[in-house]
């Protein structure tokens, strides 16, 4: 009999399921020679349940030793019309190398594989071990993004970004030009996420628009928990709309150091993050398994929930 068991998550896993994601995460960075990157309260990684849960209740996966029957691997699966995304995959260090990924991943495989979608995520450039179980797995890596923040100053940050069009907060009848935006340049359809953020039933959700004299030219969402202060998923036309985005929302997050990534080939991007004092963390890689349209936006993307 195998030592692990996959089964569907459900409420009871929430805490051992927040305690996995921020035990393993911050035990493979700091083996690695990196900081941690959750700080503060395990439970802080509730949030990752929370959201998935609220989004795609019972779509989540976890594995459990068939003996103890903790939970010692988890990913949340986030099944979308045109893909299927998979996110936060952990397995627990003391069971590291024994398949737990590999369980994981093969299950979600095959499901993409029965109904024909593609599957899509983001895996950090600095992480063999991810990175090679995605592209084992017949994932190919499309972009690479950088992983930037910056330390908003307590009055906000004084620049500006010129860029015709205005930047405005978005309303729930946005969503479906949103939709439409994102399946132009990226060929996704996520209508069902965008409604969700902009609802922002708990609190922590911002979503700006940009809007030209052709209707919306781009979005950012942004995430301000205090376990995720992250951008994203965004899409823009063009580097300097993405550039005008990222400012409102940075001005949302005075005295924090919010987290975002940005495509390494948006050279005036990043040089202008630069100069507001932006730093870099980390490197993730975009990876698909099937078919993606190349893309033509200026994507963001994050890891709540997981896109690419
Ligand atoms: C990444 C992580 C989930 C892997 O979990 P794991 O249960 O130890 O992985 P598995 O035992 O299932 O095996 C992973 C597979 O990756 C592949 N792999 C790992 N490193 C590799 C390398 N350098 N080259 C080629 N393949 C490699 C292997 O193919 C292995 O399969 P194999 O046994 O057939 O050779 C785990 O290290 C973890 O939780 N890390 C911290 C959190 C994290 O970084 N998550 C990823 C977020 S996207």
């Amino acid at each position: 009999m195998s030592d692990f068991k996959l089964r569907s998550m459900n409420a009871g896993d929430r805490s051992e399921v927040a305690e996995l994601i921020y035990l393993s995460t911050n035990s493979w960075y700091v083996s690695h020679g990196r900081p941690p990157i959750f700080s503060g309260d395990p439970m802080s990684a509730d949030i990752f349940f929370d959201v998935y849960e609220a989004l795609d209740p019972g779509c989540g996966l976890v594995v459990e030793h068939t003996r103890t029957k903790r939970v010692v691997g988890s990913c949340f699966v986030h099944p979308r019309p045109t893909h299927i995304a998979l996110g936060i995959m952990n397995s627990h260090p003391n069971y590291a190398g024994r398949g737990i990924a590999r369980l994981l991943l093969k299950h979600i495989v095959d499901e993409a594989d029965r109904l024909r979608l593609p599957l899509r995520l983001v895996s950090s450039a600095l992480n063999l071990d991810s990175f090679s179980l995605y592209t084992r797995a017949g994932f190919v890596a499309r972009r690479i993004f950088q992983d930037m923040y910056l330390a908003v100053p307590s009055g906000g940050l004084n620049v500006s970004v010129d860029v015709a069009g205005t930047v405005r907060d978005a309303k729930p009848g946005d969503v479906g030009a949103m939709v439409a935006l994102e399946k132009e340049l990226v060929g996704l359809d996520r209508a069902k996420d965008f409604a969700y953020f902009i609802k922002n039933a708990w609190g922590f959700w911002h979503v700006s628009v940009i809007e030209g004299d052709n209707g919306i030219d781009g979005f950012l969402v942004s995430c301000g928990h205090s376990g995720l202060n992250m951008f994203g998923p965004g899409v823009t036309r063009r580097e300097e709309q993405t550039a005008a985005l990222i400012l409102r929302e940075l001005n949302q997050y005075r005295g924090r150091h919010p987290l975002f990534l940005v495509p390494v080939d948006c050279g005036n991007l990043v040089r202008m993050l630069y100069d507001w004092g932006a730093r870099n963390c980390e490197l993730h890689v975009s990876q698909v398994r099937g078919e993606a349209l190349p893309s033509k936006g200026i994507v963001m993307p994050t890891f709540l929930p997981e896109t690419a």
